[in-house]
């Protein structure tokens, strides 16, 4: 049976406490998210729509035994996100869009795997000629996620996770997305706790082993505003600012934390390609 906690979070809900049936669950679907990205890697190029790329992800997810999440959620179209250069988060893939050299893009993807959903999203550069201020926001973002990550154990706050990923944008001059959020996950996609990527050291909900959710920093070259597009998905940058964006699924354990979402088996090349230390 499903616990919860005695706290609610910022929209009032109960937040789900999860034992080590539900970290199995999310440790094999979390493992099947990164296998995805990391397969994903090998396929990024110029001249490749994201239409294309999404196709292959959905193949990989479905021969892993998984059902993509995204697809008919809300009445999203596909089996991936992929946001290119100023698009935030929610680009939806199309035979249209061609990635160009220097392109910098997030590919999120969410597998069921036996009913529990693995959320993870990286960044890819296409082609040698990334522009360095495009390479830096990939990095920093990554280091921001990490240090949101590392903040969490049983008795820490979401208000310093925020803090910690804003404190590392802050040093860089870039901004912080406020309109998206992480969120809880397992049995379901969306849940209690909601998330947020900045923050006070000291406030919010309190950290207790067994809760699951994302941690998924957006961060823009310029400033933080957005604007969703007529598609009711895309979102972009107001002032056509790049963006970045990585995501894990983590749990809560009695002594610190547990990243579902790590690759398998990490190679040097898709490491560089994350951001990731080698
Ligand atoms: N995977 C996204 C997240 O990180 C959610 C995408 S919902 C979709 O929460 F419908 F846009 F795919
Ligand atoms: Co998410
Ligand atoms: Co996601």
């Amino acid at each position: 049976m499903l616990r919860h906690s005695t706290q609610r979070d910022d929209t009032g809900r109960q937040i789900p406490l999860y034992g080590p049936e539900g970290f199995d669950g999310m440790r094999r679907a979390g493992r099947l998210a990164a296998a995805t990205l990391d397969f994903i890697a090998g396929h990024i190029r110029p001249g490749i729509s994201t239409g294309a790329l999404d196709r292959l992800c959905e193949g990989f997810m479905r021969d892993s035994g998984a059902v993509p999440a995204t697809i008919g959620y809300r009445g999203y179209p596909c089996a991936s996100c992929i946001s290119v250069n100023h698009v935030v988060t929610h680009g939806i893939p199309s035979d249209e869009k061609l990635l160009a050299p220097g392109d910098i893009l997030n590919i999120d993807v969410t597998p069921i795997l036996d009913g529990w959903y693995g959320d993870s999203s990286r960044m890819y550069l296409v082609g040698e000629a990334v522009p360095v201020l495009a390479r830096r926001l990939v990095e920093v973002t990554h280091e921001a996620m990490m240090a949101g990550i590392t903040t969490i154990r049983p008795g820490a706050t979401l208000g310093d996770l925020g803090h910690a990923i804003e404190t590392v944008a802050r040093r860089e001059r870039f901004s912080v997305v406020r309109d998206f959020c992480g969120h809880g996950l397992g049995r379901v996609f969306h849940d209690a706790p909601q998330v947020v990527h900045c923050g006070r050291p000291g406030t919010g909900v309190v950290l207790e082993p067994g809760m699951i959710f994302t941690v998924e920093p957006m961060l823009n070259a310029g400033r933080a505003e957005v604007k969703v597009l007529s598609d009711g998905w895309t979102t972009v940058t107001r002032d056509r600012s790049l963006s970045a964006q990585f995501e894990h699924s983590v749990g809560v354990t009695e002594t610190g934390v547990e990243i579902f979402t790590l690759p398998p088996a990490p190679s040097a090349s898709s490491a560089v390609l994350a951001g990731l230390p080698v």
